[in-house]
């Protein structure tokens, strides 16, 4: 017999219907509106849960707070990863076995939902041919699967993506392009969201709707690639690590964050909305001499990237502070995974500290869960990766993901997402 149990939550109703095994099946949440919540200058405690009562236990995190945490990311900031599709068809369109002289093997998959002409994910598959089930990256890039290899029609990218030295280590590599999943306009949702619009309406959608959000959008993309990865017996499906940049970084964390098939997470300079604090400090978040706060802020980031997050993520515009959680707390949602925070000194636009206090906040949750937690009390300098179950790096240079961030993801990996069982 299933037992109901109902939070007082600032005079809201939080309801938990828990199973007889004490799992809990589901968790629907009333969640405050935005203008009823404290405002907190300081990072909420991610074992405090909304209705101030302490986390003590994994159990308690991981069948209380947890399912807490992601119900408000969801409402208050990303918008809901849209569903699972009922039926999803794969099929392999390319195969090269002798692919780098023989050492690989190359696939290009194509994704769809059985019914729907969208969206189509082409997912570039790059396997070790030395190793029977290799660990994996799934990384998400901006210009098309073509761009990253110089065997490809363009291979514009190349240089940033080492698929050789990929392989030469013992990993595969998979991609897809975020624009196969929501071609990232403010006004149009012509991928993931016209499906779901048709699917929930039965009308086609061509406009933004309130509960979009790309971030979240782009979240499914790698969601229904892993459910790929996890059937091709060239991938060891227990080690899939979440890969991108920028946006794609905040997509590769919340991606990470919500699906625990997803062993390891890697959101390189991903900044606000991201890795970076929603509560920026007072002197980075005051405008600079060119007009532009030295850090994105959640105000900066909703007016040039709207459609990014849902519409209730616009309220905190003027009071960031009044958010319930902050961002170690999609951090937190790995635990116990690891998870790199990779930056550039030169990349101040993402935050690069307020990264490194967002990662120290989320180790009391990977205490809790014996995993670990970084083994940096300050910032590293240049160039030194802190190689804990929380990594943090930062390098000399700009806004970008070079092939020289790739080695210190394969040392990232190696240590964290190789001992993965
Ligand atoms: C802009 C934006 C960032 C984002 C970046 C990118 O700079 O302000 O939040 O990470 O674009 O995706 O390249």
């Amino acid at each position: 017999m299933n037992s109901l149990s109902l939070r007082l939550v600032h005079g809201f109703f939080f309801a938990v219907i828990v199973s007889s095994s004490a799992a809990i099946r589901e968790s629907s949440p009333r969640l405050p509106p935005a203008e009823s919540l404290p405002a907190r200058a300081e990072f909420p405690d991610p074992l405090v849960m909304l209705n101030g009562e302490k986390v003590t236990s994994a159990k308690q995190w991981n069948e209380v707070r947890r399912p807490e945490l992601k119900a408000m990311f969801a409402h208050y900031m990303y918008g809901e990863i849209p569903p699972k599709p009922a039926k999803l068809d794969f099929k392999t369109t390319v195969a090269d076995e002798k692919f780098l002289g023989g050492k690989a093997t190359l696939k290009f998959v194509t994704i769809s939902i059985s019914g729907s002409e969208v969206p189509k994910i082409d997912l570039l598959v790059v396997t070790p041919n030395a190793v029977k089930s290799a660990p994996a990256f799934l990384a998400l890039n901006f210009c098309g699967n073509h761009a990253i290899h110089a065997d490809a029609a363009r291979g514009t990218q190349a240089a940033d993506w080492p698929i050789e030295e990929i392989i030469s280590r013992g990993y595969a590599l998979a991609s897809f392009a975020n624009a196969d999943v929501d071609s990232d306009r403010a006004a149009v949702s012509d991928g993931v969201y016209a499906w779901l619009a048709k699917e929930r309406t039965g009308a086609a959608a061509n406009s933004a709707t309130s509960d979009r959000g790309c971030i979240a959008g782009w979240a499914w993309g790698f969601q229904r690639c892993v459910d790929y990865l996890v059937t091709d017996p060239a991938i060891d499906k227990s080690r899939i690590a979440a890969v991108g940049h920028s946006r794609n970084g905040k997509t590769a964390l919340l991606a990470a964050a919500y699906d625990e098939r997803i062993a390891l997470a890697i959101p390189h300079q991903a900044g606000c909305g991201g890795t970076a604090p929603n509560r920026v400090k007072a002197d980075l978040a005051s405008s600079a001499a060119n007009g532009r706060p030295t850090v994105e802020t959640v105000a900066v980031i909703n007016k040039s990237f709207p459609h990014w997050f849902n519409a209730e993520f616009k309220r905190f515009i003027e009071q960031p502070e009044k958010l319930p959680f902050d961002q170690h707390e999609l951090a937190a949602l790995m635990a116990p995974r690891p998870v790199l925070f990779s930056n550039a000194t030169g990349d101040k636009w993402a935050n690069p500290g307020g990264q490194f206090d967002m990662l120290k906040a989320a180790e009391p949750v990977y205490k809790l869960l014996g995993a670990g937690g970084c083994d940096a009390t300050e910032m590293p300098p240049e160039g030194k990766l802190v190689n804990s179950t929380l990594g943090y790096y930062i390098r000399a240079g700009n806004h970008s993901m070079t092939s020289g961030d790739w080695m210190v993801f394969l040392d990232f990996a190696d240590r964290n997402l190789k001992a993965v069982r």
